[in-house]
């Protein structure tokens, strides 16, 4: 039998994703990743929730991808193995997810992280892409991720010194979303996301989607973009419900339509 690598469980409307494999500080295999990302799709479609959370323990978020699956790799056994592969389902999810990192965010850790839409930390957070010190390079994102959240100067001194960012340095550089501290860091993240779960849900949706444009398009093809998706939302009851609410100094009730 396949080892349960992610536990899940559901706070509210809040799908929260835990990864499990304390010993080898959560070190990311293609089952972990597989297993992760079909936690994700399930709480995508499970109309209860309405944002999801990613994490780990408090030593580790995970430590990077598996370097001892990967210590005997051949370029053509990575490219057909599919663990990076695994990373491309992670695109696909519509609602937002918030990475809980404490401890080691590490590599393919660090990658995953970034790879979600907020992250909130715990004070021990540890970010960085050691990839260096094995002979590789960051291979999940890392190199285009972080330059694009921290700038130049500091990515390379990431990518190519091994250099680690305390939670707070990885605040202060723009990675993350808050520092939190580590005995309450996991309540912290979920209850941010019980906030956007509560949201307007095609609207969140849109709007994620909307944001993560900037990393793919233009300026001139995101502007048009967000304003497709901006028109698209008068199509929805909860923007008649939102306005109508607003002017009737009354709470919006949204129906996901
Ligand atoms: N892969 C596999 N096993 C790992 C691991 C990893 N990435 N990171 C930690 N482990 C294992 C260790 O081998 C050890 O297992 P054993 O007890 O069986 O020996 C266990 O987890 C505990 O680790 P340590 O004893 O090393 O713990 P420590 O507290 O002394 O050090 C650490 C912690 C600094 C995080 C250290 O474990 C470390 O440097 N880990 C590797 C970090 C790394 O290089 N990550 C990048 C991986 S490559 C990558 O991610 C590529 C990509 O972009 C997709």
């Amino acid at each position: 039998m396949t080892e349960e690598f992610i536990l899940t469980r559901t706070e509210g409307k809040v799908g929260i994703a835990q990864i499990n494999r304390p010993k080898a500080l959560n070190a990311l295999n293609e089952t972990v990743m597989s297993q992760l990302m079909s936690a994700l799709e399930m709480f995508d479609d499970d109309d209860g929730v309405g944002c999801m959370v990613v994490t780990g323990n408090e030593r580790a978020f995970a430590a990077g991808a598996d370097i001892k699956a990967m210590a005997e790799a051949t370029p053509v056994s990575m490219s057909q193995g599919g663990m990076i592969d695994q990373w491309d389902r992670l695109k696909k999810i519509g609602k937002p997810v918030i990475a809980a990192v404490s401890g080691f965010a590490l590599g393919g850790g660090c990658e995953l992280a970034m790879a979600c839409d907020m992250i909130v930390a715990s004070e021990s957070a540890k970010f960085g892409q050691p990839e260096i010190n094995l002979g590789i390079i960051p291979g999940a994102g890392g190199t285009q991720r972080m330059t694009l959240a921290v700038g130049k100067a500091m990515a390379m001194e990431i990518v190519l010194n091994g250099r680690f960012l305390s939670a707070d340095e990885a605040l202060s550089v723009g990675l993350i979303n808050r520092v939190v501290p580590t005995e309450t860091y996991l309540d912290e993240a979920v209850k941010f996301a019980a906030e956007i779960a509560e949201r307007a849900p095609v609207a969140i949706r849109a709007a994620k989607e909307a944001v993560n444009a900037v990393f793919e398009m233009s300026l001139a093809q995101g502007l048009n973009y967000e304003r497709k998706l901006f028109y698209m939302l008068f199509s929805t009851a909860d923007q008649k419900e939102g306005m109508d609410a607003f002017i009737n100094k009354r709470k919006a009730t949204w129906q996901g339509k």
